[in-house]
């Protein structure tokens, strides 16, 4: 069986076969790059994407920051590239779809067959009303609806924005709200654990009080049922429209989607990508970081709720030409082998997942991956959160067999594409390190007073990458505060860094944003869910470390009425799920009578987080109430107990 990679010491590097396959296998790439980045990205914009009019050279790269702008003057359209573009190879698997259920067979798309249920449903939305600039809502399961939806959008030049399928309809309700969509996408639910999961319920209550006038709906667990009034089928709005619809040109620096992240405060921003510089990354970390050929079937398991889902579920597999599977369900159902089972059965070449899944699947046992033998793997990559050593090495020789490199991809929703990582033909493979700047960018580690520092925060110079948010949605000034103002012309990641022999590794957020399972929450976001409940009067989280998901939530509450009770907690809990989603649902819940505060009122979360930790906490001095913080530490020893 092929090895990809060699063993050297303590690191692995990339084999004779691999660098024999690899899109890149000299370094001179990343001084080439350096040389001249602006020139670098020109040249791989003309390479990589199909441009319907071209840019002058000098507006490569204009910067007026906090703002940049990449291939200004530039036109093209998104699906034509994702498409359009693959239609000499009509019977090429565009997307695998993979139902939860093991005896519903697939779906497999054809290039062809995508890029004609695009048209028609670019044609059916064109039909409401929707035109170049609208934001449409897509509140979707991981189905092949949500990819055609979210490309006929590209199609008409409407500014799509998906909401993660498991946020609650509050959550849901503020995203359309923000950006003031007229009309939702959504289906009437999905299977989870072989369990019906209504989705249409929850679209339900979301539109209240917003502008919505249509929503589609994809019958997934009820196939015939009919719709009325605002609500229609997907399959009946397209039908009998055409299967041609001309691609709208978009501007380089035109919007191409919203999608909402949290940050420090309660409120998700709104990140904006446009759609040139997010083709041109997009294109090209798929095909050097993932080292993705046309041939290849490519599985990226993020929901398409998250970044990752939309830039390597569905946008870079289609711009390369590639196949991407997607699969609608539980990992671990109906037995803990499933993935293994699809990689092997769809003989999966590049597969890409989180650290928290990987650990999850180490404590389900070996025996279930030790009986499938994956022998079509030939990249394993990692997104999310730094992956510790331990879960390396199992990945590494579980999955991979120790057969293929393991690429950990550092990036965030701001950054639309993976920066930092090592390439599959270059290496080397180390555990916990993500690696080197993806060429022609460039991040520096820097420490509080903004030199540069073997240890501390790390930033993006300039050029930004041209895949980098192009603003926060109506909030300018939440943009620029959050990006630009710390390091002087430099954008923060909010992101911890060490740099190990010229390598980054990176340490996760230094912001009060948390990685639950992969997915970021603010703390802040938390709270106010939480002060939203009637039992709550105050309330304060930190994140603990987490063996199997990261990091979770506890929650400190003060109680504005009804007296602390097992019962009262799981209402908490609940409020949460109903708010913002079970995924922000705390661990624990602890009833506290005052939270630790400074004179101006500021909850210190860092006493809170000590004492989770066992440890004493310090600067007791600078608070307004220090009396509260011994009942609370034996609060949290008895409940430890
Ligand atoms: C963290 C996900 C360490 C980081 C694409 C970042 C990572 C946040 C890695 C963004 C990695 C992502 N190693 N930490 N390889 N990848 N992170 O917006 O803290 O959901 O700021 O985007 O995830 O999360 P987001």
């Amino acid at each position: 069986m092929t090895s990809y990679v060699t063993k050297n010491g303590n690191s692995y590097w990339p084999s004779k076969a691999m660098k024999k396959i690899a899109w890149i296998n000299n370094k001179s790439i990343y001084k080439e790059a350096a040389k001249n980045p602006i020139k670098f990205w020109g040249k791989l914009a003309k390479e990589g994407i199909h441009w319907e009019e071209e840019w002058s050279p000098k507006n490569t790269y204009v910067e007026k920051l906090p703002y940049f702008e990449w291939f200004k003057g530039g036109k093209l359209n998104f699906s034509v590239n994702a498409l359009d573009r693959h239609l000499g190879q009509p019977n090429k698997p565009a997307i695998i779809f993979v139902p939860e259920d093991p005896k519903e067979p697939p779906t497999i798309l054809t290039y062809s067959e995508l890029h004609q249920r695009v048209c028609k449903f670019a044609n059916a939305l064109k039909r409401m009303g929707v035109k170049k600039g609208d934001a449409v809502s897509i509140y979707l399961p991981l189905i092949p609806e949500a990819a055609i939806a979210m490309l006929a959008c590209t199609r008409i030049g409407a500014i799509h924005s998906v909401v993660f399928s498991a946020f609650a309809p509050d959550a849901l309700r503020a995203r359309i709200q923000d950006c003031d969509a007229r009309v939702l996408i959504t289906s009437d639910g999905y299977y989870r654990r072989g369990k019906k999961e209504n989705l249409l319920n929850k679209a339900k209550k979301a539109i209240k009080k917003t502008k919505i006038k249509d929503v589609i709906v994809v019958p997934r667990i009820n196939k015939n049922k009919n719709y009325w009034g605002k609500f229609k089928r997907f399959d009946d709005v397209s039908y009998g429209r055409s299967s041609h619809f001309p691609p709208e040109m978009m501007n380089a620096e035109d919007p191409m989607f919203i999608l909402y992240t949290s940050g420090t405060t309660g409120k998700p921003k709104g990140i904006i990508h446009d759609t040139g510089g997010y083709a041109v990354q997009t294109y090209w970390t798929t095909k050097l970081v993932f080292d993705l050929h046309k041939e290849d079937i490519m599985w990226c398991t993020a929901d398409i709720g998250w970044i990752t889902g939309h830039t390597y579920a569905v946008y870079g597999p289609l711009l390369n030409g590639g196949t991407t599977l997607i699969y609608e369900g539980t990992p671990d159902f109906p037995k803990p082998d499933r993935w293994w089972d699809i990689i092997n059965k769809y003989k999966v070449n590049i597969f890409y997942t989180a650290p928290t899944a990987i650990r999850m699947f180490m404590r389900l046992g070996d025996k279930w991956p030790n009986k499938h033998k994956m022998d079509s793997l030939r990249v394993l990559a990692t997104v999310g959160e730094p992956i510790d050593e331990h879960a390396w090495k199992w990945y590494f020789n579980k999955i991979g067999k120790g057969r293929c490199p393991i690429i950990d991809t550092w990036w965030q929703t701001e950054t639309g594409g993976t920066l930092i990582n090592v390439l599959p033909g270059i290496g080397p493979f180390v555990p916990t390190i993500a690696g080197l700047s993806f060429p022609g960018t460039k991040h520096s580690i820097l420490d509080k007073g903004g030199k540069k520092a073997p240890q501390g925060f790390l930033v993006q110079n300039s050029p930004f990458a041209p895949g980098m948010l192009h603003g926060v949605w109506k909030n300018h000034k939440k943009y620029k505060e959050t990006y630009w103002k710390t390091y002087n012309k430099q954008y923060d990641t909010s992101d911890g860094a060490i740099l190990k022999n010229n390598l980054i590794r990176v340490t996760g957020r230094t912001d009060d944003v948390m990685k639950v399972s992969g997915h970021r929450l603010s703390t802040a976001e938390l709270e106010d869910a939480l002060n939203k409940s009637k039992f709550v009067n105050e309330s304060a989280v930190v994140p603990i470390p987490d063996n199997l998901r990261g990091q979770v939530p506890v929650a400190f509450i003060v109680l504005e009425k009804g007296k602390p009770s097992e019962e009262l907690e799981k209402r908490i809990k609940k409020h949460v799920d109903n708010t913002l989603g079970p995924t922000a649902r705390p661990a624990k819940v602890y009833f506290v009578n005052d939270l630790p505060k400074t004179r101006s009122g500021k909850i210190m979360r860092r006493i809170l987080k000590n004492i989770l930790a066992n440890e004493e906490p310090a600067g007791l001095s600078t608070l307004v109430n220090p009396e509260c913080v011994q009942p609370i530490k034996e609060m949290v020893k008895e409940r430890k107990k």
